[in-house]
């Protein structure tokens, strides 16, 4: 089983939409096709692990999804049990913004035991990361204070770039990256109305109507996975 965490403390940088659309694209790929309820029966599961559940994604879609779904509030066990559930093979969890720089602390209570439960049973952490300035210092942070003092391996991808604002922002982005010495997924998560529209509708990427632009946005997702080696671990 391989666990792929998605975490950044900056809000909206694309944590939910990524989980949810990362497990949407493994699902229509490995789901075995003959079963009845692939809700029940998916290789693939996706976690929410926002103590609120109020997350914009997770608050409105909890069934009839092409992948299992599971909540865990403030509970550490539950996360150390998802290893047990039969067949799960992927695993995608999504964080809220709400870590402090050291949630290890007895000062976020529960709060902290989820997330040193989550990242030591994580092989692979995704921190997310919108193109603009202000989203540089919560990364720096979370990369720094949260999952290098852990020893959790991590790969930052860009999400939420518009081709139509060309090129300058992204490089900026890229270069930065880069002048942390952080690696960086080739891949780069475009911006389309459809995700916003999407989220607002409980939508998976997969279950996006076949035209151009949607194959297109699907597309980004099912490069990230494979980038990712999701599948081959
Ligand atoms: N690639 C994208 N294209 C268009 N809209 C996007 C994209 N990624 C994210 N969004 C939109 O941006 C908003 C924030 O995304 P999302 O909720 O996934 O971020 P988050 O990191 O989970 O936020 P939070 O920290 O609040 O949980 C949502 O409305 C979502 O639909
Ligand atoms: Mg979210």
């Amino acid at each position: 089983m391989t666990v792929y965490t998605f975490i950044n403390q900056k809000g909206g940088v694309g944590k939910s939409t990524a989980t949810v659309n990362c497990a949407a694209v493994t699902a229509d790929v490995i789901n075995d096709p003959t079963s009845v309820s692939q809700e029940e029966d998916s290789p693939v599961l996706a976690v929410s692990t926002d103590p609120q559940g109020s997350a914009v994604w997770w608050a409105d879609r909890v069934d009839d999804l092409p992948f299992r779904i599971t909540q865990v509030d403030g509970n550490p066990e539950l996360l150390r049990s998802l290893g047990d559930l039969p067949g799960v093979e992927h695993v995608f969890v999504d964080t809220p913004g709400w870590l402090g720089d050291d949630p290890g602390t007895t000062e976020n209570g529960n709060t902290g035991l989820v997330l040193d439960a989550l990242l030591s049973a994580t092989d692979l952490a995704v921190v997310p990361l919108t193109p603009e300035v202000l989203a540089f210092d919560p990364t720096a942070r979370t990369i720094e204070k949260v999952l290098k003092p852990r020893g959790v391996a991590f790969k930052v991808v860009i999400n939420n770039w518009d081709p139509r604002d060309g090129r300058a922002d992204l490089e900026e982005t890229q270069q930065f990256v880069r002048s942390m010495g952080w690696p960086l997924a080739n891949t780069v998560i475009r911006r389309y109305k459809l995700h916003t529209r999407a989220a607002a509708d409980g939508k998976v990427v997969t279950e996006y109507p076949t035209n151009r632009v949607a194959l297109q946005a699907r597309e980004d997702f099912q490069r990230l996975c494979l980038e990712l080696n999701v599948g081959a671990r």
